[in-house]
């Protein structure tokens, strides 16, 4: 690839908009409104420099791609052992809204950390502080992976909670099971929170540097989370981070990824680079379509794909 980076990523949306398809999330109310035709593309390489083209200013929230982070996070706070106790870390080939319990065990637990029911279960174990709950703190933490105070979207939290009917019928069930160990009302909500932080492209390849850096920020030189944690999320998002499409995206991208319902897609490769694409029309598995046709391309024009 000789084209410089900031013209090969032009290009490469350039060549996308003609790839139609998709439909907006219209189970939250408000994302149903979003613009179907924003695009934009953002690249850290290992040391940290960011290239982007396309809307690389424009916010939206995280959604799914927050349950990568946060894991990682309580991953830090509690240690793996007591994180897999909760949650398991088997792809469940279900819809990211199924609840997907691993009853095999002594006691039933979601079957990994990139489902709601596995991701409400890793928010509920963040601690909480007498200055900030559990929202606010893992918006310090994506804050401080971003580089910049990130704001939440409350027009989008309250939109989702108003109708977070789903979420809330697993939260109980989670509750009953005792998998939750609090209310769970207070623990959908936050969860919510955390998926409507804002966030821009460039923000999430910042955020991503952080696991292509082995945990270390390289903006910062500050390592951030172990290279067990790494290895922990990079895993998890390899085998279920696009959900019941995850066996299809390895075969043809290759690489640690995961997605989010506003149509947002990180990509990890460890050691070289990391991705972040957003596009807001969605296939039938939640799954940004522009998003994963740039992957695709990217992963192809760089040799990306692990194997
Ligand atoms: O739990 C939910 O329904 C959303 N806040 C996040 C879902 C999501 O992003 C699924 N990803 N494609």
């Amino acid at each position: 690839m000789n084209t410089p980076v900031p013209e090969y990523l032009a290009d490469l949306l350039r060549n996308c908009k003609a790839f139609e398809g998709g439909q907006l999330a219209t189970y939250i109310p408000e994302l149903a409104s979003a613009d179907p035709n924003k695009l934009a593309v953002a690249l850290t390489t290992l040391d940290g420099i960011i290239y982007t083209a396309g809307d690389d200013e424009y916010e939206f929230s995280i959604q799914s791609i927050s349950k990568a982070f946060a894991y990682a996070f309580v991953i830090e706070e509690l240690g793996s052992t007591v994180v897999k106790e909760k949650v398991g870390v088997e792809p469940s080939g279900e819809a990211f809204n199924e609840i997907s319990l691993d009853q095999t065990e002594e006691r039933a637990k979601p079957k990994n950390p990139m489902i709601n029911s596995g991701a409400i279960t890793v928010h509920s174990l963040i601690p909480k502080t007498t200055r900030a709950d559990r929202a606010e703190t893992i918006r310090q933490f994506f804050s401080k992976l971003a580089g910049r105070d990130l704001s939440f979207d409350l027009s989008i939290y309250e939109s989702e909670k108003d109708t977070a009917f789903r979420n809330l019928s697993i939260g109980y069930s989670l509750r009953n099971l005792d998998v939750l160990e609090s209310d769970p009302v207070e623990i959908v909500e936050s969860y919510i929170k955390q998926c409507s932080i804002n966030v821009t492209v460039k923000d999430l390849a910042n955020m991503t540097s952080v696991l292509v850096n082995d945990g270390v920020l390289p903006t910062t030189g500050e390592r951030i989370l172990s290279r067990q944690t790494v290895r922990q999320v990079l895993t998890v998002m390899t085998t279920c981070g696009m959900y019941n499409a995850a066996g299809n995206w390895l075969a043809n991208v290759g690489i640690p990824a995961k997605s989010g319902v506003s149509g947002g897609i990180i990509g990890v490769l460890p050691g070289q680079v990391g991705l972040a694409v957003f596009a807001p029309k969605l296939d039938q598995y939640g799954n940004s379509v522009r998003g994963i046709d740039i992957m695709q391309q990217m992963s192809n024009d760089m040799g990306l794909h692990l194997l």
